[in-house]
């Protein structure tokens, strides 16, 4: 039997010009052994046919409630087609429908079998890339990831609108080898758990000053994003951040300084195959915390301070199975820091960001990373999106249990 025989697959099109990808992208389900049943919007008919998907996938392709209107008319039954599918996939997904489905909009037929379905649902944004990177779209894609659904992300390249950037759907292959994964669960990091640690520490000085740094915790949150995606049960371990993860498989502890992420890390370490600590954590805190907020008496104020344990140091040094992965940034003799690191820390691989290069380390979107393994070999990345630094740190993870 093929490797998706017997499974049954729902794949919506909507009204972009990535439908006339959605052509190949049946075939290959086809040829995969899957049924498909497809469901267009009606904007999706400006760019490729029913007649055309329902030809290559063997079966009509559906865009409205009923089938012949009046007395005696038949329905396509969006429940039953719901609960009929061992999948869903949206494909493309434009902004208007990835709103619709963020709030719960049902005007058509694609919308009604999505609120119906208790299957896993994937979607494949392509749009233009202002559109995708437009504050309302990023929320209704974290919104959906926070209902449980997998969001197959768009790629770089050239877009229909000449422009060139992020938006361009994930192409049918791609898509396919997504399918396959989660249908046959089959994701390379099924079963392993993670421990990742992000954002900044605040150290307190009084009820309201701290001693902090300029973490956003953004690194370590697609770290924790795209290891879930990959299978793995996450314990997100995080310093005071804005950012959100809604993920049924990664579990946020919400600490404040060094010393309760110090508590955090040994209380989950023991079960973990890999840690990815992403962190900043503050090396000194201060010797003691006022209890009322103190006054401008003088015009000097100093802190004592005493030394944080190194959280990352001292599971290296109890290591046993855990594959460590730390990071180091440096603002000068970026290599020979990050080595030391390396053997001071007992860790696998080292993720050495630098201040000096444009684009990397705190608050940006963007990093631009050099690995280096416990041999010291030395493999520097060019500037990418953290998503992408993400992806290339798990996997490193992959590859070390393959
Ligand atoms: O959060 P973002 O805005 O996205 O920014 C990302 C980042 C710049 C914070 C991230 O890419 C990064 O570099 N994190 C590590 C920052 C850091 O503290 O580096 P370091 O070289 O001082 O520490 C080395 C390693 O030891 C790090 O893995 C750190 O988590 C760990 N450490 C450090 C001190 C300490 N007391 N305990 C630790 O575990």
């Amino acid at each position: 039997m093929s490797s998706l025989g017997g499974k049954k697959i729902i794949l919506g099109v909507t009204g972009g010009i990535a439908a006339y990808k959605t052509a190949h992208l049946v075939r290959l389900l086809i040829k995969a052994g899957a049924e498909v049943q497809v469901i267009m919007t009606p904007a999706s008919h400006q760019f490729v046919t029913p007649y055309t998907l329902s030809t290559l996938s063997k079966n009509p392709a559906y865009t409205n409630f009923f089938n012949d209107a009046g007395e005696g008319g038949t329905w396509n039954n969006h429940v039953d087609l719901a609960l009929w599918a061992d999948l869903m996939v949206i494909a493309p997904a434009t902004a208007n429908t990835l709103a619709k489905m963020a709030n719960g909009y049902c005007d058509n037929l694609l919308m009604a079998i999505y609120l119906s379905a208790k299957c896993p649902v994937m979607v494949a944004p392509a749009m233009d890339l202002d559109m995708y990177v437009h504050p309302t779209t990023d929320r209704n894609l974290a919104l959906l990831e926070s209902y449980g659904n997998l969001i197959i992300p768009a790629e770089e390249g050239e877009l229909a609108s000449g422009l060139v950037g992020k938006g361009r759907m994930a192409e049918p292959e791609t898509i396919l080898q997504t399918v396959k994964d989660v249908l046959l669960n089959n994701l390379p990091l099924k079963g392993r758990k993670l421990l990742i640690t992000a954002g900044p520490t605040y150290e307190p000085i009084d009820p309201v000053r701290f001693i902090g740094n300029h973490s956003s915790g953004k690194m370590g949150y697609d770290i924790a994003r795209e290891a879930a995606k990959q299978g793995a049960d996450v314990v997100l371990v995080s310093g005071p951040s804005n950012q959100k993860i809604a993920h049924e498989r990664v579990k946020v502890i919400s600490v404040m300084s060094a010393m309760e992420m110090y508590e955090a890390c040994h209380q989950y370490y023991a079960d973990v195959d890999a840690v990815v600590a992403a962190a900043a954590v503050a090396d000194y805190r201060p010797k003691e915390v006022a209890t009322e907020k103190i006054k401008k008496n003088s015009e000097e104020f100093i802190i004592e301070m005493d030394k944080n344990p190194d959280i990352l140091a001292s599971l290296g040094a109890i290591k046993e199975k855990q594959f460590l992965i730390g990071f180091a940034l440096e603002t000068q003799n970026e290599i020979e820091h990050a080595k030391a690191k390396i053997k001071k820390k007992n860790l696998d691989l080292i993720v050495l960001n630098s201040l000096k290069d444009e684009g990397a380390g705190f608050g940006k979107p963007t990093n631009k990373v050099t690995f280096i393994d416990k041999d010291f070999n030395i493999e520097p990345k060019e500037l990418k999106s953290k998503e992408e630094v993400a992806q290339d740190i798990i996997y490193k993870i992959i590859k070390h249990y393959e």
